[in-house]
């Protein structure tokens, strides 16, 4: 899960889908990662954590890395929040594999390229709209998992 600072969207995607995965005795590998290095080593933004622990998510052992290149050997599936976040991350790609793993999160729940925004300059609406969204989406991702279909 990537997304600009690794502290309010991708900490919360990367929550939710490890909760389910746990929930649904998956052997899934989860991790989440930045496109920038602001806030390398931070815990997620105190109205992320907030926010998603009302809700019933636990994020606040999350702490915020950079996205590397090497991820692409790491990881068979790279969940973007944003435009911005896929053409950062597109430009480590190297091989044509590389390419493929990489996905706007959004576009499990309908194929329309929608963005997550960004909550970081706004208030608890925009924390909230961006729980909604992650939600609907990892749910989506492990039905797929569960059917081989991702
Ligand atoms: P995120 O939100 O990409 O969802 O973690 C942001 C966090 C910090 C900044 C921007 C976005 N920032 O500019 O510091």
């Amino acid at each position: 899960m990537v997304c600009l600072g690794n502290i309010c969207r991708s900490p919360l995607a990367d929550g939710l889908l490890r909760q389910k995965v746990s929930e649904n005795n998956l052997a899934v590998d989860v991790d989440s990662a930045g496109t920038s290095a602001f806030h390398v080593g931070d815990a997620p933004d105190q109205r992320m954590t907030a926010t998603a622990k009302n809700r019933g998510t636990d994020i606040s052992f999350l702490r915020a890395r950079q996205f590397k290149a090497k991820d692409f050997q790491e990881f068979d599936l790279i969940y973007v929040m944003d435009q911005s976040n896929l053409k950062n991350v597109l430009s480590l790609a190297k091989e044509k594999e590389d390419f493929k793993k990489v996905k706007l999160i959004l576009n499990e729940i309908s194929n329309s390229d929608a963005e997550v925004p960004d909550p970081y300059f706004g208030g608890q609406a925009g924390f909230e709209h961006v729980y909604d969204l992650l939600d609907e989406a990892t749910e989506i991702i492990i039905e797929k998992i569960k059917k081989n279909q991702l």
